[in-house]
């Protein structure tokens, strides 16, 4: 028989009149993967927090292996045996990984006598329990994302975790480490773990959850076995409406050659003979792994890393980014991959932040337009659904996929010559997604030339007109949009 881990009941929390829980119910049994679901804003990070004792609920019921909870706090739950892990790892980069999973199991002693050779051994132990092929020695902060993570999970063990939080941990994971994380989560599952996984990749369900919560609008709308539910089903529950086309996709006519690249190389972004044009109207997907040289790429168009080597043409006229500055200047405009750190200015209102690049279509004569800003701000987040009682409130105040919107919504309204977007919906559900691929059809028909850095490859099929497919740092093959396959574009990016 499976024990109740955790039995959550008609959760309430209010923010400042927000009410962004208004009735969460939540169980979770040992050894279930329980998946959690929801649009941006839903609830679930908020719902999360409540159990790891991040934030106290105003009303409900929380019972914790079968510990009621009148007073919670981060300590009390992690003795009760939670452990959360983020989608950007919390580990201390400047210490190496045994410190950082001692830092889950000694109590105090952090700064008393320290066996070394023991925690280290430990560190292995917890490491190989896990099959993570990780030195104990390194410095956290040199690892990779998923190896920062695997090395969460392994502190989580080390912390006797019964109650393991997963919040979008397979947002910026490649095909690879997606399926190593999910090879860990069942081991963790045979042992008696309960695990609550949030994810907006509804696809990745079926492999690795038992039953699945949806929450809309901060209220649990159900809860079911994930045999018996499909993906149409979830994206009504969640949406509470039926959603239009996944990928609107719309034929724009092609102008002239926008930007051509020759030869493109960086040493500094370990990137090489780059050669790519792209059309006024066209959207180039770019397809490969993690690793592959995507975002590094990106960054040596933008002059985020100088190019050292071949020749960047904005309409036939040689340019050259050294800097961001200059790239801005030539109208070319970059949403970056790690939104949550660079995309958006967390203490500045909602509007601000989206018309922040867009000064120069906002000023004249006699200095900011103010209506404009807030007419422009209030089209675009009402188009891409950000969830917020006003855009005069800071973005601190929005939930993780909010913030996304509100970086992307900037970029969107600069009307830029060239626009290249890194995991533009990464971490966006699914109604704001399409959204989003209505606004990039958009500016291509518009004229814009648009680079698609993506992971999920039914984006890129259902969205670009011609993919190329990147490899060890340059670009392999360019696929035209009819002879794409999801099967052809993973076999060029593992180098087959
Ligand atoms: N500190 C805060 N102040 C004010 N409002 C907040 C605060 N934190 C969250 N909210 C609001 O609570 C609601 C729920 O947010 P939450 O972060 O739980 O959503 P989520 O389901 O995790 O969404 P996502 O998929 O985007 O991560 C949102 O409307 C958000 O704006
Ligand atoms: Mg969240």
């Amino acid at each position: 028989m499976s024990e109740i881990l955790l039995k959550a009941e008609n959760i309430q929390k209010s923010y400042a009149g927000v009410k962004a829980l208004k009735s969460a119910s939540f169980e979770l049994l040992s050894g279930e993967v329980h998946a959690l679901i929801g649009e941006n804003g839903a609830g679930k990070s908020t719902f999360i927090k409540s159990v790891t004792g991040a934030i106290q609920p105003d009303s409900g019921i929380l019972e914790v292996c079968g510990n009621k909870i009148t007073e919670n706090s981060p300590t009390f739950s992690k003795s009760l045996g939670v452990a959360a892990i983020y989608q950007q790892p919390a580990l201390f980069p400047e210490l190496s990984v045994a410190e950082n999973i001692a830092l889950g199991y000694e109590k105090g002693g952090f700064f008393g006598r320290v066996n070394w050779k023991k925690r280290r051994e430990k560190a292995k132990e917890l490491l190989d329990q896990i099959g993570a092929k990780i030195s104990p020695d390194a410095e956290a902060g040199s690892l990779s994302m998923p190896q920062q993570q695997l090395v969460e999970i392994a502190r989580a063990l080390g912390a006797n975790a019964k109650i393991l939080i997963l919040d979008e941990p397979t947002a910026s994971l490649s095909e690879e480490d997606t399926n190593n994380l999910f090879r860990v989560i069942r081991d963790l599952k045979a042992k008696g773990v309960g695990m609550i996984y949030i994810s907006h990749r509804l696809e990745e369900l079926p492999q690795i959850a038992d039953r699945v919560t949806v929450l809309r609008d901060g209220e649990t709308i159900g809860t079911k076995e994930v045999k018996d539910i499909d993906r149409d089903e979830m994206i009504r529950l969640m949406v509470g409406r039926e959603l239009s086309q996944i990928f609107p996709k719309r034929d724009v006519r092609q102008g002239e050659i926008v930007l051509e690249l020759k030869n493109l190389g960086s040493k500094k972004a370990g990137v090489k003979n780059i050669n790519l044009t792209v059309r006024a109207g066209e959207i180039v997907g770019i397809a490969g792994l993690v690793g592959a040289g995507r975002t590094e790429f990106a960054r040596a168009i933008f002059g985020l890393d100088e190019a050292d080597s071949g020749e960047v043409l904005l309409n036939g006229i040689s340019i050259k980014n050294s800097h961001p500055r200059d790239a801005i200047r030539n109208n070319i405009a970059y949403l970056p991959e790690d939104r949550r750190k660079h995309g958006v200015i967390l203490d500045l209102p909602i509007a601000s932040n989206v018309t922040l690049a867009s000064l120069k279509i906002l000023s004249g004569r006699f200095g900011l337009n103010f209506a404009k800003e807030k007419e422009l701000a209030a089209e675009y987040t009402r188009r891409l659904g950000v969830k917020t009682p006003s855009i005069h409130d800071s973005v601190s105040t929005l939930s993780g996929g909010n913030q996304q919107k509100v970086a992307l919504s900037r970029w969107l309204l600069t009307k830029p010559t060239v626009l290249i977007l890194d995991e533009p919906t990464q971490g966006i559900d699914v109604g704001a997604k399409s959204e989003i691929h209505n606004l990039m059809t958009e500016l291509a028909e518009q004229g814009v030339a648009i680079l698609m850095i993506s992971s999920e490859l039914p984006e890129v099929l259902g969205m670009s007109d011609r993919i190329a497919v990147m490899q060890g740092g340059t670009i392999v093959k360019i696929l035209d949009r009819n002879e794409a396959t999801q099967a052809n574009i993973l076999a060029l990016a593992l180098g087959h």
